[in-house]
């Protein structure tokens, strides 16, 4: 599997397995059939997406039928409501726990913005607005380098965080973000977002790299004709040429699927390369296009 160096020395598989909204009671048998029969080595998970039990009890299966915990490059990320420094350990503890694991690869912190820890998730106030809790970002920073220092997790990042955030991260951090995890697809390229982190030193991981079907229908660029024409061209699918053209930027891409035979389709993405005209074409989609944007869930413009 294809790799991306991180800026601690490690290496990050260039495909992984996504599990947002992937559902409980079809999750683990997504994780067992992409580690031992569709060859994927990267599971991208967190603990907002209350799954991590099962996908910790199908990693159980995988390890007894012969594969190594650092065969897999494991992902999760730190919750909203846990940015408090008393509480960032407990999370990832939790999270280990529930995955059945002594390390993380990679932890993140999920969102740049700590919410009110004790009415749920996503705490909102009479307006629909964010209730938020008054932690300072370089706070909770502090507590994911503790994670690191005690042996908990190999790599820490972000995700969501903008250029502005990621700026003033570097500001204090004694240990660099090595991946920005953020909503990557054609309609979404964030070229000057990737270029900026690239500088810095900082790899990107595209969630979302279909455009997220579940959420966009026919929206998805997986119906946009100029990826079905090119699809047609090399003989592949319209997923296909969107997880290649993520490949050829040179970003991780994490395509979240519960089916096997999609599953196996989408790691099915090393046998050929997009020519530069395609790479163009597929470029130009581009519209700044978000179909994750928590202005509708949360009431705040987060990313404006
Ligand atoms: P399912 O899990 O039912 O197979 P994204 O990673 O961009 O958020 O996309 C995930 C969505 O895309 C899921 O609804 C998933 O459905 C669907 N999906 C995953 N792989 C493919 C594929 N190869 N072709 C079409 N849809 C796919």
């Amino acid at each position: 599997m294809q790799a991306i160096n991180l800026n601690n020395n490690t290496k990050m598989p260039i495909l992984g397995l996504g599990t947002w909204k992937s559902d409980p009671g079809k999750v683990g048998a997504a994780i067992e059939y992409a580690i031992l029969e569709a060859g994927y080595r990267h599971i991208d998970c967190a603990a907002i997406y209350g799954n991590e039990k099962e996908i910790g009890e199908a990693l159980q299966k995988v390890w007894k039928q012969g594969i190594k915990r650092e065969e897999i490059f494991i992902t999760s990320k730190l919750w909203n409501t846990k940015h408090n420094p008393e509480r960032v350990e407990a999370a990832c503890r939790k999270t280990l726990e529930d995955l059945q694991l002594e390390y993380l690869d990679l932890y993140l912190m999920h969102w740049g913005i700590a919410f009110e820890p004790d009415r749920g998730n996503e705490p909102l106030d009479k307006n629909g607005v964010i209730k938020t809790e008054n932690i300072p970002t370089r706070k909770t920073w502090e507590s994911m380098q503790t994670l690191v220092n005690k042996d908990f997790v190999k790599s820490i990042g972000v995700a969501n965080f903008t250029a502005a955030m990621i700026i003033d991260l570097l500001n204090y951090a004694k240990i660099k973000p090595v991946i920005n995890q953020i909503e990557l697809h054609p309609y979404n390229s964030q070229l000057e977002l990737i270029k900026f982190c690239k500088y810095k030193d900082i790899e990107l991981t595209a969630y979302s790299p279909l455009g997220n079907p579940s959420l966009a229908g026919n929206m998805s660029p997986l119906n946009a004709p100029p990826i079905q024409k090119i699809a047609k061209k090399y003989k592949k699918t319209s997923a296909q040429i969107l997880l290649r053209w993520s490949i050829e930027r040179e970003v991780i891409a994490i395509p979240k699927s519960t089916t096997p035979k999609r599953i196996k389709e989408n790691s099915e993405v090393f046998d050929f390369k997009l020519d530069q005209k395609d790479l163009e074409q597929i470029n130009a989609l581009n519209q700044n296009h978000r179909f994750v944007n928590p202005a509708d869930w949360w009431g705040i413009p987060y990313f404006s």
